[in-house]
């Protein structure tokens, strides 16, 4: 965009990062497939490893068509610098991985992305770094799991299956009295819903392969560094050399510089094309998503099928006010869990779904199912399935943007097929 003047949330989402004026005049963000970029002299090059510009080098470091992206996700979630990866596993690994050193602990919400909590409580485990996970609502059990050597802190911004929404200001505050960042996984809100880093978390991650992308059709993740914590504190005293070379935004260069180009987690282009393009309709399709999810809480709590039914959007939600309180008013998301009277049912239900999609994602613009407990979580043992909220007879709903008339009627239908 030409000019600071335009600030809306759609707006931004669409102009951001382009730059059809070095591009031939094309309005979307050509895909730069290539594996290292020329220079025409040598200064040239060493002035852009010495970061004196910020000229591209080599594929594994940064790529023209990932950069758009980056300026995307900058602008919406309020960032001063992104970096975007592989996958949302990239971005949560090597930004934990960037502020741990042996020995380190850090403190997580008890409510993780499945993925996340195999590499925060058994991977880690192998390195001795301890992740002490508490309920993210429970500000006192936060409080008390902090120690001398914590180094951040970590949510999400709706944990997955418990649907619960901890509340990111009063985390921030509890971070920063003790001199630590707030981590902020904000894959199932976007910022179309809340932007954590207005709300006082450091940093932002992303899974792109949801909504951001919003199509199912390319796996990615992100970064977003707020650039305001200070890292030049003596808690933080091994970044001195990423706070010379980049002050406040130290954190996102440590990332960057010694693990994501180190480790090789790299960004094809074309996801990053397909990402970006996906991000023109972001504000459409979330506010989409969770009106409909909206409607489909309140149609399967009316069900005598349904034993309960677990959405921020109602109001006997939990997690209710703490959502409206830092939502943007455009919804509570597309996720929804519900349970039946047991794990047959919950298979009778999948196998009888004539448009609902049975699919190991989320965030796709399609409406999606899975019975967790038989699928993600198969390897878990079963008391640690219940202490993780996710029970035999529970069924996760992604919830699409079809006509929500449909979505409803093939509800209904399964519904009416298996019965009590
Ligand atoms: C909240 C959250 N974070 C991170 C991830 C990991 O993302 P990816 O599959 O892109 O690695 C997921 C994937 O479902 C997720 O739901």
């Amino acid at each position: 965009m030409k000019n600071n003047l335009f600030k809306g949330f759609d707006t931004l989402a669409i102009h951001c990062g382009l730059t059809p004026e070095k591009w031939q005049g094309a309005t979307l963000p050509p895909i730069f497939q290539t594996a290292a970029n020329y220079h025409p002299t040598a200064e040239s090059l060493n002035d852009a490893f010495a970061g004196r510009t910020s000229e591209h080098i080599y594929g594994r470091l940064s790529n023209p068509t990932n950069r758009v992206l980056e300026e995307k996700l900058c602008a919406l979630e309020g960032g001063k610098g992104a970096v975007v990866m592989a996958s949302g596993m990239a971005a949560v690994a090597n930004s934990c991985m960037a502020l741990l050193r042996a020995g380190d602990e850090f403190v997580a919400g008890n409510s993780l992305f499945m993925s996340t909590y195999v590499l925060f409580a058994n991977i880690f485990k192998k390195y001795n770094l301890t992740c002490r996970m508490v309920e993210p609502t429970d500000l006192d059990a936060v409080r008390a799991a902090i120690n001398q050597k914590t180094r951040f802190l970590y949510i999400e911004t709706i944990g997955n299956p418990k649907m619960d929404v901890p509340d990111i200001e009063a985390l921030a505050k509890i971070a920063h009295e003790n001199g630590l960042p707030l981590i902020v996984d904000n894959t199932l809100a976007t910022p179309c819903l809340c932007r954590p880093l207005e709300l006082g978390a450091d940093v932002v991650l992303h899974s792109t392969t949801k909504y951001l992308s919003g199509h199912g059709c390319a796996t990615g993740g992100a970064v977003v560094d707020a650039g305001r914590f200070d890292w030049a504190s003596s808690r933080f005293a091994d970044f001195a050399p990423f706070v010379d070379r980049k002050g406040p935004l130290a954190f996102l260069d440590r990332v960057w510089r010694e693990h994501h180009i180190n480790f090789g987690t790299t960004q094809a282009p074309f996801h990053s094309y397909l990402t970006a393009l996906g991000m023109d309709t972001l504000g459409l399709r979330v506010r989409k998503h969770s009106e409909n999810a909206l409607a489909v809480a309140r149609f399967l709590a009316e069900r005598p099928e349904v034993k309960w039914v677990n959405y921020p959007g109602l109001e006997k939600s939990p997690s209710h006010d703490t959502a409206k309180k830092q939502f943007d008013g455009k919804g509570f998301g597309g996720l929804l869990t519900f349970g039946l009277a047991n794990k047959e049912k919950c298979f009778a239900f999948i196998d009888n779904l004539k448009l609902i999609t049975h699919l190991a994602n989320l965030g796709d613009c399609k409406t999606l199912v899975i019975h967790p407990s038989s699928s993600q979580y198969l390897a878990f043992a079963e008391n640690l399935k219940l202490d993780l909220g996710v029970l035999p007879e529970l069924i996760r709903l992604s919830v699409g943007i079809e006509d929500i008339e449909d979505i409803i009627a093939d509800s209904d239908q399964a519904l009416n097929t298996i019965g009590h």
